[in-house]
């Protein structure tokens, strides 16, 4: 009987895209686990009332994507200290009366670097891109690594400031980048959606650089930009993957492994 097997969903709008419920399919079968998780597009005025109609309905626990990381911050009736950091909540598990809220992206963002990408930000000087949702969410994992120094660049100087000051760090416009040089450089603006690039200079990236676009599935301005000056380069695709492995640990306890479900996507 369906019935007996704990709900599991991503809410988005849209969703029809979003890999996670391949993801956690996959998860799910690796570790033995019974679950189900589907894709759900909340209406954008109906978000809390998908919630609620969800957790009705035997959901245990979601995923929450764009546009609705913020109303799920303020959905949750405890946050975890990375969901507050971040002020955005990508994970909610529905605990009896509470909803634990929690943020994984960051997480999902450093254990990429580290585990699959040998690229420990420990030391290392890095320049962040964007000072919106997905620049939020990977603040305070980063800078729980130790880097030299975390500076946070956005079109819109004052966003990248104000961002900085959560994080303890340092933040400003493009215009304060001339001259300075990153080994990590992240970009988590929407630039890319646009066929955009962030205006960097051309001499932005230290000898050993990587460049890491959040953006995942093609080849972006950002990453041809990089690779044209010598960098390393990646992709979001280990993100997503280790975001999703982060948000399956908070409600199942167990670690999946993640190598090989990167490996499928990209095949895929
Ligand atoms: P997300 O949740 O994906 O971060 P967002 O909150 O709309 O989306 O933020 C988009 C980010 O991309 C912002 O930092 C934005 O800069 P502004 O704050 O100045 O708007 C940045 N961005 C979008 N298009 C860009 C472009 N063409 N060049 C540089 N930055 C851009």
């Amino acid at each position: 009987m369906n019935a007996m097997i704990d709900r599991y969903a991503v809410f988005g709008h849209p969703i029809a895209h979003s890999k996670s419920p391949r993801i956690h399919a996959e998860f799910a079968r690796q570790t033995g686990q019974a679950l189900t998780y589907e894709a759900i597009e909340a209406p954008l005025d109906g978000f809390p009332y998908a919630i609620s109609a969800f957790r009705a309905a035997g959901g245990c626990g979601c995923n929450v994507t764009v546009p609705f990381k913020e109303q799920a911050y303020q959905l949750a009736s405890l946050r975890t200290d990375r969901a507050d950091a971040a002020g955005a909540v990508n994970t909610l598990r529905f605990d009896g009366p509470d909803i634990l809220g929690d943020n994984t992206d960051g997480a999902g963002l450093v254990n990429d670097l580290v585990g699959n990408l040998d690229f420990d930000p420990a030391g290392l000087r890095i320049l962040l891109l964007g000072a919106g949702g997905a620049a939020r969410g990977v603040g305070l994992p980063l800078m729980e690594r130790k880097p030299a120094e975390l500076f946070i660049a956005n079109r819109t100087a004052y966003k990248a400031r104000e961002l900085s000051s959560r994080f303890d760090c340092y933040g400003g416009g493009y215009d304060a980048l001339p001259g300075r040089q990153f080994d990590l450089v992240i970009n988590a603006t929407a630039a890319s959606l646009a066929g955009d690039l962030p205006p960097m200079p051309d001499d932005i990236f230290a000898r050993g650089a990587l460049a890491y676009d959040m953006m995942y599935g093609r080849d972006t301005p950002f990453l041809t930009f990089a690779r044209e000056r010598g960098a390393k380069v990646a992709d979001g695709l280990g993100m997503l993957v280790e975001q999703a492995a982060e948000a399956f640990f908070v409600w199942r306890g167990i670690r999946p492994e993640t190598a090989p479900v990167i490996k499928l996507l990209r095949e895929a």
